[in-house]
């Protein structure tokens, strides 16, 4: 996934800055408190003058003494403000990084199932962790210390040429070579960062695939070429981890140069016979001090570069995926609870990455209250075309008709309350089993309601058996449960949403015959006056359906009762016999 710049530098620092908004004034604490650290640093060498000069060549005691009290005042000046600067910065930096990860994170809710498609959770949850820790770390560290060096660089020079201008002039010539050499290699501290950036993604990438797949890699001895993987991708953010401290060390090294052949300038010019009689010792001194005293500040902007490089390419690839389409959500129908009528008007469908249409001219009618069986070959579209009911994807070519109103005509959410469904891959979070099942906008549910739900999809029966019950914690992704308990509890939140939709994506796969048997019986309980369309591969259910759609390629191969079809004696006939055979 490699990233293109989007923006250009200085759009990023804008809209990062926008975001200092609603924190001004600890921002502005913060500055106080930086450029009072910063001239009191200066202040310092200030003292370094009179300290020579009038103090041990003039021998004025007393004038010793007033110094001494002012180092006091400007030790005590600095600490105020190191510590109101520091604290004051970070915790806007803080508040900015925090807000940002907020956005990202509510972007991600928002993304439609496309963006998904393209980016793996290993690369998205490395975005929020890595990416958006540069940023926080360009907004607090590299901010301060910037602010913090540009603010002591400018003291020095004003401490300098307030000592002796002449002398300073020589300082002046490194401010050109300085400003070139970081710009330059500011651009390429850029593009080296957002290639660190895509290889940690991968680093998270290849760590994600193995750990969630641990069974296969052990089962099928993939042990050895997923350390490869990873062994790739680590030695690459390894190498340009080090590229960037390469550049790094140059441009810290150039500017030490620079610094270094200013003071040279300054010995050859001060130690000449017509100057040595114009500057006192205590002048050199100060001003050499001066002079010494811009060497760090100097290298540490450099330092400071490439930080602010990394935290700009993080930020530009953290505000693609922010500025990135969000779900389609225009429509302003709200009814309560719809009848429930679904027709399927010419539909064609097609995956942004599919070539050919995955679903083709789609005729169907789901009368309201009624239950429809979709069968078909695996592959045939059948998930695909129960996911465009609550709009997963959108469609562009037909028309899908809910109580005679285009789908798109509904907002995103009142469609989606209108809608229950158990998918193919049953998905619990990691909370107690009650709230499992009463998830989401069913949170509220009382107690009563939550046991009923479970009793009807025959899940009473385990989560009895659990020493909390309904109150035990399923730790992530529920992995403590059985595949035939997990679709249960799926199955019971789907009850307890009790929506006039049920979308029942082979619901039952997981569970042994017995077992099923029971739901069959629940579910058709529940299947009374809502629409459910159940992607069914046991004859139990297609038997009882009001109508069978034989999915083929995409396109409705058949259509009819269980019964006329097999009088038909074509597609489903040949199914029923390969596929059902010995499951009556
Ligand atoms: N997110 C996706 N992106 C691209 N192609 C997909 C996606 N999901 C499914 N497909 C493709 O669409 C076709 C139908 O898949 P699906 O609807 O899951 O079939 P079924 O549920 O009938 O087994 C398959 O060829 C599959 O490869
Ligand atoms: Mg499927």
């Amino acid at each position: 996934m490699q990233q293109e710049a989007a923006f250009s530098p200085g759009v990023v620092y804008k809209r990062l800055w926008g975001y200092t908004r609603n924190y001004w004034l600890m921002f502005v604490v913060g500055i106080v408190g930086v450029s009072l650290d910063a001239a009191m640093q200066a202040v310092f060498i200030r003292f370094v003058e009179p300290l020579i000069d009038r103090v041990f060549v003039a021998k004025d005691a007393e004038y010793g003494l007033w110094l001494a009290g002012g180092v006091l005042v400007v030790v005590v000046l600095r600490i105020i403000g190191h510590f109101s600067g520091v604290y004051g910065m970070e915790w806007t930096g803080r508040r900015v990084v925090a807000d940002l990860r907020r956005e990202l994170f509510t972007s991600y809710l928002h993304l439609p199932a496309t963006f998904y498609d393209r980016n793996s959770a290993g690369q998205l949850i490395s975005k929020l962790a890595y990416n958006s820790e540069q940023v926080a770390q360009a907004a607090t560290k590299a901010v301060i210390s910037a602010f913090r060096d540009i603010m002591l660089l400018t003291y020095l020079l004003i401490v300098m040429l307030s000592i002796n201008p002449g002398l300073t002039a020589v300082m002046l010539l490194l401010v050109p070579v300085v400003a070139l050499i970081v710009t330059t290699i500011s651009r390429k501290f850029r593009k080296i960062s957002r290639n660190i950036q895509d290889s940690m993604g991968d680093v998270a990438h290849v760590t994600e695939e193995a750990v969630v797949g641990h069974h296969v890699v052990k089962v099928f001895l993939g042990l050895d070429s997923e350390q490869k993987r990873f062994d790739r991708v680590n030695e690459r953010t390894r190498r340009l981890q080090m590229r960037m401290v390469a550049t790094h060390m140059i441009s810290s090294s150039m500017v030490q140069l620079a610094a270094g052949l200013a003071m040279v300038v300054l010995l050859l010019v001060a130690t000449r016979p017509a100057m040595l009689g114009q500057i006192t010792a205590g002048t050199f001194t100060a001003i050499f001090f001066a002079m010494v005293a811009t060497i760090p500040p100097l290298k540490r902007l450099t330092t400071v570069q490439s930080q602010m490089q990394k935290g700009i390419a993080a930020a530009e690839s953290i505000f693609a995926v922010i500025d990135s389409e969000k779900e389609e959500d225009t429509g302003t129908e709200a009814p309560r609870r719809v009848r429930g009528e679904v027709e399927f008007v010419d539909l064609s469908f097609r995956y942004a990455a599919s070539e050919k249409p995955i679903l083709e001219n789609i005729n169907l009618r789901l009368p309201a209250g009624s239950v429809t069986a979709l069968v078909g070959p695996s592959g045939s579209g059948k998930s695909t075309l129960a996911g465009l009911l609550p709009r997963f994807y959108s469609y562009t070519q037909g028309s899908i008709l809910l109580d005679g109103r285009e789908l798109s005509m509904y907002g995103l959410n009142n469609l989606r309350a209108q809608i229950a469904l158990v998918s193919q891959n049953v998905v619990l979070f990691n909370d107690t089993i009650a709230g499992n099942i009463a998830y989401g906008a069913l949170v509220d549910s009382d107690r009563d309601a939550v046991v009923r739900a479970a009793t009807a999809a025959h899940a009473m029966e385990f989560i009895e058996q659990l020493p909390e019950g309904l109150d035990t914690r399923l730790g992530e992704g529920g992995t403590m449960l059985s595949g035939g308990q997990r679709q249960r509890l799926a199955i019971a939140r789907a009850l307890l949403k009790d929506a006039p939709l049920l979308i029942l994506d082979e619901a039952t796969s997981a569970l042994d015959t017995a077992a099923e048997r029971v739901i069959q019986k629940a579910l058709k309980e529940v299947m009374k006056n809502r629409t459910t369309l159940v992607i069914a591969h046991r004859l139990s259910t297609i038997e009882s359906a009001d109508q069978v759609i034989v999915l083929s390629q995409g396109r409705v191969a058949e259509a009819g009762t269980h019964a006329e079809l097999l009088l038909r004696g074509e597609v489903y006939a040949h199914l029923h016999q390969t596929q059902f055979s010995g499951q009556g």
